[in-house]
């Protein structure tokens, strides 16, 4: 089967005033349709640069890197904001709601820049709150949630445009442990129910266990811990 997502000997170090850092030094990667894979590794260990180069926010130095089989490697950003739109949807730790969006807003926005006719994308928006548990929340602005539901909206507009991959990076970092624990199984049970391909930083030892793959990255590489 096709990979979602495959990566091929990424590179990436940063300069800085102190020498440079190289963060990333090997990574192979492929995520097939429907999998879940969690990534783990110690702070500093290169998890959220992975991320941000497996999501076309940042470049490698060097490698290739595939969406769905597709080379984008060196294309250009208008060509990535487009295909990123329709492949991936994100999850961060700090959730990044617009501050002045209600609930419904944050989550119907992802689909206005997907271009999804708003009539459509409403009925899905509110599909989708109700399904995380928020039918009753969805006027709230993000200051009136809290932050296990301002998680949850951030959920709701990462699937809105049914991507094939969700990137979550410490989605629970910020949240206290039970509703760490809520919303981390509320991201797998919606992701499995949607045949949607979860890479999942996190830092819970229980948490990746529960995912169909586990990887660790050190020393720039990614190990395979477990193969289900
Ligand atoms: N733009 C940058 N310029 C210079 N160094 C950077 C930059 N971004 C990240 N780094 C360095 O790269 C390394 C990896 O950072 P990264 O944020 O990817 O780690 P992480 O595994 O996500 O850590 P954490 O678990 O704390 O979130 C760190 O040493 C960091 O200081
Ligand atoms: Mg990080």
């Amino acid at each position: 089967m096709e990979s979602v997502l495959s990566a091929k000997n990424l590179k990436k170090s940063f300069s800085t005033p102190a020498g440079t850092i190289e963060v990333l030094t090997d990574i192979n990667l492929a995520v097939a349709a429907g999998e879940s894979v969690s990534v783990r590794g110690e702070s500093g260990a290169g998890k959220t640069t992975l991320l941000q180069i497996l999501g076309g926010l940042d470049t490698p130095d060097s490698g290739e890197l595939f969406w769905n089989g597709e080379r984008i490697t060196k294309r250009g950003n208008a060509f990535l904001a487009k295909a990123r739109t329709k492949l991936i949807g994100y999850v961060f730790q700090f959730f990044h709601l617009v501050p002045e969006l209600t609930a419904l807003e944050n989550v119907l926005l992802a689909a206005r820049i997907a271009g999804t006719p708003m009539r459509q994308a409403r009925a899905q928006a509110k599909e989708l709150l109700a399904r995380v548990g928020l039918a009753e929340r969805m006027t709230h602005l993000p200051t009136k949630l809290s932050g296990g539901e301002c998680q949850r909206v951030a959920i709701a507009r990462a699937l809105i445009n049914r991507p094939p991959l969700i990137l979550a990076d410490e989605p629970t970092g910020n949240l206290d442990e039970r509703t760490g624990e809520a919303i981390m199984q509320l991201i797998i049970d919606v992701c499995r129910e949607q045949n949607t391909a979860l890479l999942l930083v996190t830092h819970n030892l229980d948490f990746a266990a529960r995912t169909d793959r586990c990887l660790v990255l050190r020393h720039g590489i990614l190990e395979d811990l477990k193969a289900k």
